[in-house]
Parts: structure tokens; C-alpha cells; sequence
């Protein structure tokens, strides 16, 4: 667990790859006063990230890095973490994997948001394989990173059911409604609020 210190925020950064929506989803939900978090940086691996944006209307510090030399832009991410006081990361569509050696260093402190009922559909096109699995029922999963893709542990799911003549898009759209809820739930259930 991690522990509210005083009245502070704990500062957080947000890595992204695309659109961005959980990035908003949390940027909302950081500045209402029930959040234990702030949100001090943006990180992509992708400068056209659309949700790069956000960084500016919001006034919150981006960074991008090209991850083509991964040590090397660990590293460099890892001192401009500390140069930030950042104490937690969220994966919100982060689509690089970060190395066993950085999740050390970020230990019980990297969540990530995964479009599926893990420990179902691990890693990509979740909801295509669901559907072609004829599933009931789909979701997303809030989770703690560890050095295995998509099975650190579960802080918090959210179950959805599939329609009759659900597609792949409409499945994506469904759940990430419910995924731009849950992310924020999910840190206060990590800070046992
Ligand atoms: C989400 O479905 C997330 O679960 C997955 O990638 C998508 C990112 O969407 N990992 P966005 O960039 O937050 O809009």
C-alpha cells in the first residue's frame, strides 16, 4: 500500500503511446480533492501521440523518447523521474515494455490498465480474440506492472457484457467508458481510500 504523506499529492507521471483518453480520464480525476495524486509529467514513446496535447492545455510537463537504445531511455526517463519527485507511473495505453531492471526500480508503484478480463487476452487485439471466443462477457483490469505482460496483480476489474451483434469497435468503445472510470477507482483503492 501506499501511504498518504500530510496533505500533499503524491506526484505522479502518465506514460502514453496514442489518443490519450485515460490520460484525460486521470488529468479529471487529479484535480478533484478526493485524488491522493497529482499529475507532474507525460511520457511517450510516440511524438505523434494525440494525447501529447493534454500536456500543454493542462499545463503539465511531456517528454518524449524513441526507446530505439531501451537501457539508455530507461536510464534517462529513471533521472528525470527523480528530477520530478515522481513516486508513481500509470501505463495508460503505453504501448513500449518496460525492462525488469526499471520495474524494480518503480516496485509496487507502476499500475497498468489492460483492455480485458485478465488473466484473460493478455497483450494485444483483446477484444477481437474475446469475440472470436464467442465470450459472454468482457472488461478491463486495473493492475499493479511486474516484469510478466499484463499479470501483475489485479487492483480492480470491471466486467461488461458483449451484445449479440457486438464488433470489435463497438467492444473497444464499450469498455473504455468503463475503463476511463475504473483507472481513477483504482487509485483510491490503491491508497485505501
Ligand atoms: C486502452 O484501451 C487501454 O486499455 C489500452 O490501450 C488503450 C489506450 O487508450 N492499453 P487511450 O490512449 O487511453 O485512449
Amino acid at each position: 500500500m501506499v501511504k498518504l504523506t500530510g496533505y500533499k499529492k503524491v506526484k505522479t507521471a502518465i506514460f502514453i503511446s496514442g489518443t490519450g483518453s485515460n490520460l484525460k480520464s486521470l488529468i479529471k480525476f487529479s484535480k478533484t480533492n478526493k485524488s491522493p495524486i497529482s499529475i507532474n509529467l507525460i511520457i511517450s514513446n510516440n511524438r505523434r501521440a494525440k494525447g501529447l496535447k493534454l500536456a500543454k492545455l493542462n499545463q503539465i510537463k511531456k517528454k518524449v523518447f524513441n526507446f530505439e537504445k531501451k537501457r539508455k531511455t530507461e536510464n534517462q526517463i529513471l533521472s528525470i523521474l527523480k528530477e520530478h519527485k515522481i513516486k508513481i507511473i500509470c501505463l495508460a495505453g503505453f504501448m513500449k515494455i518496460l525492462s525488469r531492471n526499471f520495474i524494480k526500480k518503480f516496485s509496487g508503484k507502476i499500475l497498468n490498465i489492460h483492455p480485458s478480463l485478465l488473466p484473460k487476452y493478455k497483450g494485444l487485439n483483446t477484444h477481437e480474440r474475446a469475440l472470436n471466443n464467442n465470450e459472454k462477457y468482457s472488461g478491463c483490469t486495473v493492475h499493479f506492472v511486474n516484469s510478466k505482460i499484463d499479470s501483475g496483480k489485479i487492483i480492480l476489474q470491471k466486467k461488461i457484457k458483449i451484445s449479440k451483434n457486438e464488433t470489435k469497435e463497438t467492444l473497444a468503445k464499450k469498455v473504455l467508458v468503463q475503463e476511463h472510470k475504473i483507472y481513477p477507482k483504482a487509485i483510491l483503492k490503491m491508497f485505501n481510500l
